[in-house]
């Protein structure tokens, strides 16, 4: 399981992060693989930049905060959101390891310096704890 070390670079780098979540989501989603926009199809649209799009990469990155607050108890922090990716939006569960390869890929993007060998390994540990959380309904 995580660390209090592992914690705490997940909170450091969510610290840092927070304040630029629209444009990392923006740049999250956008960089998703294209079979992912089958989810969104209802969306009128789906095109870099698009309202959307950073709509829907500001409540993502909202879940990636609220999992950060519930990092003692990811499974039932993250409850209620699991049941809506499982039963309502029916998302297969292998998405929410691209999503978090992605996040990694903008985060140490755009912090090249706060994003150190042990920050990655921490937000590495904590994103795959979220996906398997968000996928716990599924069983
Ligand atoms: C909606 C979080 C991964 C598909 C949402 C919402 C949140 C969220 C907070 C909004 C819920 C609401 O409006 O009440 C997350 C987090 C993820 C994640 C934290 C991973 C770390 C994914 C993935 C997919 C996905 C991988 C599919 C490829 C959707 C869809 C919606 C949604 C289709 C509804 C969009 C709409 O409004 O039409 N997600 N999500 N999510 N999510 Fe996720």
């Amino acid at each position: 399981s995580l660390s209090s070390k592992d914690k705490q670079l997940v909170k450091a780098m969510w610290a840092k992060a927070a304040p630029k979540a629209e444009e990392i989501g923006h740049d999250v989603l956008t960089s998703v693989y294209p079979q992912t926009k089958t989810y969104f199809s209802h969306w009128p649209d789906l095109s870099y930049g698009s309202a959307p799009v950073r709509n829907h990469g500001r409540k993502v990155m909202g879940g990636v905060a609220e999992a950060v607050e519930k990092i003692d108890d990811l499974v039932g922090g993250l409850l209620t959101m699991s049941e809506l990716h499982a039963f309502q939006l029916r998302v297969d569960p292998a998405n929410f390891k691209i999503l978090a390869h992605n996040l990694l890929v903008v985060l140490a993007k755009t912090f090249p310096v706060d994003f150190t060998p042990e920050t990655h390994v921490a937000m590495d540990k904590f994103l795959a704890r979220v996906a398997l959380a968000l996928s716990d309904k599924y069983r």
